[in-house]
């Protein structure tokens, strides 16, 4: 499947969608979240971490580059690359333990981060469109094309 393009008209639409992506990664895998300023990633992440049972606030990590959640037994860790000036800085933030335990890691502006971040399993693309949101899910492994395939049935 060569992914799935959804209109989502506002942000309640948004939440919901974060909820089918929560129950279908179960926690696990790496979201590449793309778009602009403003576009609905921290919305749309907001979402996957209520739907994965997170009752508190999501804050956006902008200034802490990246938020921890611990959800039950799930961990999830927040990014948010925007302020990342160099991409090698990811290194000395010992990125790659972050990716080490399959927990579910949800990437704002990856493009900062480029080199330096595993192979997604989903992208995901989000352009304004009218009042709401076009939004492209693009799997890149097995585990992504299934949770498109699932998400194809439900919409
Ligand atoms: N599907 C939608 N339709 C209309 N409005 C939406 C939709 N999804 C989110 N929004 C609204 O758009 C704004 C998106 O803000 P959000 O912080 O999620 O963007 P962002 O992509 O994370 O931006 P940044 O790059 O600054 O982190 C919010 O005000 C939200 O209510
Ligand atoms: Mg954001």
């Amino acid at each position: 499947m060569s992914g799935l393009e959804l209109y989502i008209k506002d942000e309640e639409a948004m939440t919901q969608l974060g909820h089918a992506l929560a129950q279908q990664s179960a926690g696990h895998g790496v979201i590449f979240l793309q778009g602009d300023l403003g576009a609905g990633k921290t919305t749309l992440s907001r979402g996957i971490l209520r739907g994965l049972g997170h009752t508190g606030a999501v804050k956006s990590p902008t200034f802490t580059l990246v938020e921890p959640y611990e959800i039950g037994p799930l961990r999830a860790w927040h990014f948010d690359l925007y302020r990342l000036a160099d991409p090698e800085e990811l290194e000395y933030l010992g990125i790659r333990d972050y990716f080490a335990d399959d927990d579910l890691c949800l990437i704002e502006w990856p493009q900062q981060g480029q080199g330096y971040l595993p192979q997604p399993d989903l992208e995901i693309t989000i352009k304004t469109h009218n009042d709401g949101r076009i939004v492209r899910l693009l799997p890149n492994s097995t585990r992504g094309e299934s949770w498109c395939v699932a998400l194809a049935t439900l919409t």
